[in-house]
């Protein structure tokens, strides 16, 4: 009950009403906490919209369903829109609160380790334009994000997983955290203690991502080495996503963050050899059938398409050892085909399909 209590107290005091935009299939006895917090602090003064989850909400075709619920249930500019769902959810929720009456406020409260680390951070929000990720969107930083690892117990196990990809490239970025912190990550235990060790990491990790926001809301310099890993990352679950067995986000980003480290293993070695282990070990790669790896083409096609680009270059964050990563660097095809057909060759020997 403590958490319950602890996200009534962040509540904005002159919050006319709450709206709390829901994920199905959370876990029940949470709800009921959730539930009697907010009866307790906002009595007759909140109510609930139920939604499916997943990349469904982030199309244009899902806003006007919001923009109903909002209005029916009299949203105002005081009122406080409370996401509580994975990043699909909170990214699709932020911006149709960011578009209504030219802005509502929104806190998030997420129920995926991905959007635990990542997604419900550092304020974007965004829907899918034409086949293209993330084309409408704004930066609109939430009022407050609420942790709670006790959502964690009703998501399935490849996506618990899939999130530490994001914890994973948190701490190559901030050497405070290093590999102290995933040395340190708790194995998985739905037991409440163990929860809110996971509550604490969690958060550890994503107050290090917002100190990179802090610096750079709008993505206009140093917040695009948030992108560690993502470059390759979205090619490869671009690449997926038109197969019969798509890839998570985070797996994508896992197999980009460890070709960055097939990069880097001379300059860093031993850091590499313990980040690669890590991620094989905490975000395997999907058990579904892999009959051969991306070829480097496909994957250049899809990383020239890179919103990060500038004037046709494919621009990357490089990594040097914890806490030094490099922005901008530039990608060239004939490089990167070669590293990648030596990194697919050294998985393969590695036996890892
Ligand atoms: N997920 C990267 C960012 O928020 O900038």
């Amino acid at each position: 009950m403590a958490q319950a209590h602890a996200l009534a107290q962040l509540l904005p005091a002159d919050a006319d009403r709450v709206l709390w935009v829901r994920e199905s299939g959370l876990a029940p006895e949470v709800l009921e906490e959730y539930t009697d917090a907010l009866d307790g602090a906002r009595p007759g003064r909140w109510d609930v919209l139920e939604l499916e989850g997943g990349e469904a909400l982030k199309r244009w075709e899902a806003m006007p369903h919001l923009f109903d619920a909002f209005q029916s249930h009299g949203l105002t500019r005081s009122s406080l829109v409370l996401s509580c769902g994975g990043g699909a959810l909170s990214d699709a929720v932020g911006l149709a609160a960011a578009m209504w009456k030219r802005g509502l406020r929104v806190a998030h409260m997420p129920t995926t380790t991905l959007a635990m680390v990542d997604a419900a951070w550092g304020g974007k929000t965004g829907i899918n334009w034409r086949g293209s990720k993330n084309q409408l969107g704004t930066f609109t930083l939430p009022e407050f994000v609420h942790l709670d690892a006790r959502w964690l117990v009703t998501l399935p196990d490849r996506e618990r997983r899939a999130g530490l990809a994001e914890v994973a490239k948190h701490a190559m970025l901030h050497s405070h955290l290093g590999q102290t912190h995933l040395e340190d990550w708790p194995s998985w235990d739905p037991s409440l203690d163990a929860l809110e060790i996971w509550t604490e990491k969690l958060e550890k990790s994503s107050q290090s991502k917002m100190a990179v926001v802090d610096a750079d809301l709008h993505e206009r310099g140093t917040r695009a080495q948030l992108n560690l890993g993502h470059t390759v990352g979205h090619a490869v679950e671009a690449h997926y996503a038109a197969t019969a067995h798509p890839w998570l986000h985070g797996e994508a980003v896992a197999l980009g963050l460890r070709f960055l480290l097939f990069q880097t293993k001379d300059s860093a070695p031993e850091a590499c050899l313990f980040l690669d282990r890590w991620l094989a070990t905490h975000v395997p790669l999907p058990n579904t059938p892999l009959t051969q790896w991306p070829d480097a083409e496909s994957l250049w096609s899809h990383m020239a398409h890179d919103k990060k680009n500038v004037a046709d270059q494919v621009m990357d964050v490089a990594w040097h050892g914890w806490g030094k990563a490099e922005w901008p660097v530039m990608l060239e095809k004939s490089a990167f085909e070669a590293t990648w057909g030596r990194f697919v060759r050294s998985m393969e020997e590695a036996g890892t399909i």
